[in-house]
């Protein structure tokens, strides 16, 4: 089976990396919607259009499921995406439960994009866990353009995620949750910055886990040849240098994938 893994830009790589790993016999389509990224710093009326684009076009290439491999798409447009089409369309959530699932008494950072913070997704997701209390939002919109010009661990990076933390008391946090598939790529200076007791959550598994459940059929654990097929916004990657950009970026996640 085709599937899609959908992003404003290259975050959803991440997502993708991930499903590699457990599901390596299916073709996988990556859209990258590059002419448009970021969605973050966009109004929702705007990243539901492009997303509906990008859907259109997944729709006609044939593919079987979508995974929304970025939050603020699925935080503005999956409700609307499942009204309209009938095909396993699979979101991403913040790993919010599981940061409260493992440490139940202790504060959540929940980073993510502005869209995403706002959004009434993630405010009905914390009404449901209860956890009211016990989640801060930030969102950190600079690290989505930092990750798109391959910027991962500069020492403006670092300034950057050293200023928007700092006033937070680390003390009463368990965890600081990747609620953006982009800030995946920060890792190692996020590791850096915060005490080793907060946690770095993303909602990869999760999300791959969801896809594999949703999917029927779909072929895990078996080990094949694999095809994967990059469109930056309805383009075909096929361009040598754009195909090791894309390689740069995987190879960024083989990296961070060891930092916990
Ligand atoms: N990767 C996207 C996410 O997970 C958003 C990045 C953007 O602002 O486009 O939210």
């Amino acid at each position: 089976m085709k599937i899609a893994f959908f992003d404003s830009g290259m975050g959803g790589l991440s997502v993708l990396h991930h499903a590699l790993k457990i599901l390596p016999q299916e073709e996988f389509i990556f859209y990258a919607d590059e002419d448009n990224v970021p969605y973050g710093t966009k109004s929702r009326e705007e990243v539901l259009k492009f997303v509906d684009e990008a859907f259109k076009f997944l729709i006609a290439q044939g593919v079987g499921a979508i995974v929304v491999a970025c939050n603020t798409a699925t935080s503005a447009a999956v409700k609307k995406m499942r009204e309209k089409y009938s095909l396993p369309i699979i979101g991403m959530e913040p790993a919010l439960k599981v940061a409260l699932d493992l440490f139940p008494a202790r504060k959540v950072l929940v980073t993510a994009t502005a869209i995403t913070i706002t959004g009434e997704k993630i405010r009905l997701l914390i009404e449901k866990l209860h956890a009211e209390n016990f989640v801060e939002l930030k969102a950190l919109p600079r690290l989505v353009e930092f990750a798109e010009r391959q910027e991962f661990n500069s020492a403006a990076v670092e300034s950057y995620l050293r200023g928007e933390l700092a006033d937070y008391d680390f003390e009463k946090f368990s965890s600081l949750v990747l609620g953006c598939t982009h800030f995946n790529y920060f890792k190692d200076t996020l590791r850096k910055i915060l005490p080793s007791h907060v946690k770095i959550l993303d909602g990869n598994a999760g999300t791959v886990n969801e896809l594999i459940r949703r999917v029927k059929g779909i072929r895990s654990q078996v080990s094949g040849v694999r095809e994967i097929k990059f469109f930056y916004s309805k383009r075909r990657v096929t361009d040598s240098a754009e195909l090791a950009r894309l390689e740069k970026f995987l190879r960024r996640l083989d990296e961070m994938e060891a930092v916990t």
